[in-house]
């Protein structure tokens, strides 16, 4: 592994994008303040260049460059979650190119729950990284996903399936209340317990521009149609994949019992990729009674690839 790090640290001077394992989804990772790097970054996924980016840091240390104030209230949510999921956004420092922030005031900053990420960082320093995945496809759980969207063109360091699946919560914090501009794997439960303060996922109209303007895109979709499952079979044709726990009385070519929600969010993505190299038309999602920060996160996710 220190020789792929190496190699990847190369790739990195040299302004090149590189893709490395996170715990959430891998990221195609580039300098926070190598603006043509990160440019590169947009190009190479065809992002819009209103979405901005997420900084990874490796260190608290390493905020004193990304950011330009930190209040109590952010620096208890990371001494309490850090590494893990979660992204605060918070005032930006000057180094911060306003290509990683779309232009916006704000920056995103998180610190990954991952051995090989945090290495990478800690020797490249900050770096941005978005799922590493063309814009609008699900995004990529695995090194070879990262592959298949990019081929050669970028190098992957390889950490195996990712442990979660779905990508970080986004938090933004108010005087008075955390909003969830994205959810993860940390929920609004936790988040409450740990600041004090009031939870909610502010909600917006068709035609304003959302608190976290990467929701606005159709995400995560693959080319089959993903719906919801009502009442169906109990026989599937091999077209229409299902992804059930409780309805193990399906029979398809293409039903997949996945035991617990866990299950579902580290394969969702996954799941959607297979459906389209099976060819499946459909996709059908068993819902589901349990709520935590893992089910919102799985649900918006579901729904986001439902629409369009
Ligand atoms: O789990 C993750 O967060 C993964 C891994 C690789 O770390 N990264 C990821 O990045 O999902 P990306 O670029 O696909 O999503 C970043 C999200 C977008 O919804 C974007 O709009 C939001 O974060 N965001 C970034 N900067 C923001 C800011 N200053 N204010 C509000 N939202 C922001
Ligand atoms: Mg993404």
């Amino acid at each position: 592994m220190e020789e792929a790090l190496a190699q990847a640290l190369g790739q990195l001077e040299k302004g090149q994008p590189v893709a490395f394992p996170t715990e959430t989804v891998y990221g195609l990772g580039a300098p926070a303040k190598d603006a043509e790097a990160v440019q590169r970054v947009f190009a190479y996924k065809g992002r819009p260049s209103d979405n901005p980016l997420i900084v990874h840091v490796s260190d608290v240390s390493m905020l004193s460059e990304v950011v330009s104030s930190c209040g109590d209230m952010a620096r208890r949510l990371m001494d309490h979650f850090w590494p893990s999921p979660l992204t605060l956004v918070l005032p930006r420092h000057s180094s911060i190119p306003d290509v990683v922030t779309a232009g916006l005031e704000t920056v995103a900053v998180r610190m990954p729950r991952h051995d090989l990420a945090l290495a990478l960082i800690a020797k490249a320093g900050p770096l941005v990284a978005p799922s590493a995945n063309l814009s609008g496809s699900p995004s990529p759980t695995t090194a070879a996903h990262v592959r298949a969207d990019f081929g050669g063109a970028v190098m992957v360091l390889d950490g195996c399936a990712c442990s979660i699946g779905l990508e970080s919560t986004v938090v933004a914090l108010r005087s008075d209340c955390v909003q969830i501009l994205r959810p993860g794997q940390v929920g609004a439960q936790e988040l409450a317990a740990v600041t004090g303060l009031p939870v909610y996922t502010p909600k917006t109209k068709s035609g304003e521009t959302p608190p976290s303007p990467g929701m606005k895109y159709r995400h995560y979709a693959p080319r089959a149609r993903v719906r919801w499952m009502g009442e169906v079979g109990p026989v599937l044709p091999a077209e229409v994949m299902a992804l059930v726990h409780t309805r193990r009385d399906l029979r398809g070519e293409n039903v997949v019992e996945l035991p617990s929600l866990m299950a579902l969010a580290q394969q969702l993505y996954a799941r959607f990729r297979e459906a389209d190299t099976l060819g499946c038309t459909e996709v059908l999602v068993e819902p589901w009674r349990e709520t935590s920060g893992l089910s919102e996160a799985l649900r918006n996710r579901v729904e986001k690839a439902s629409q369009g």
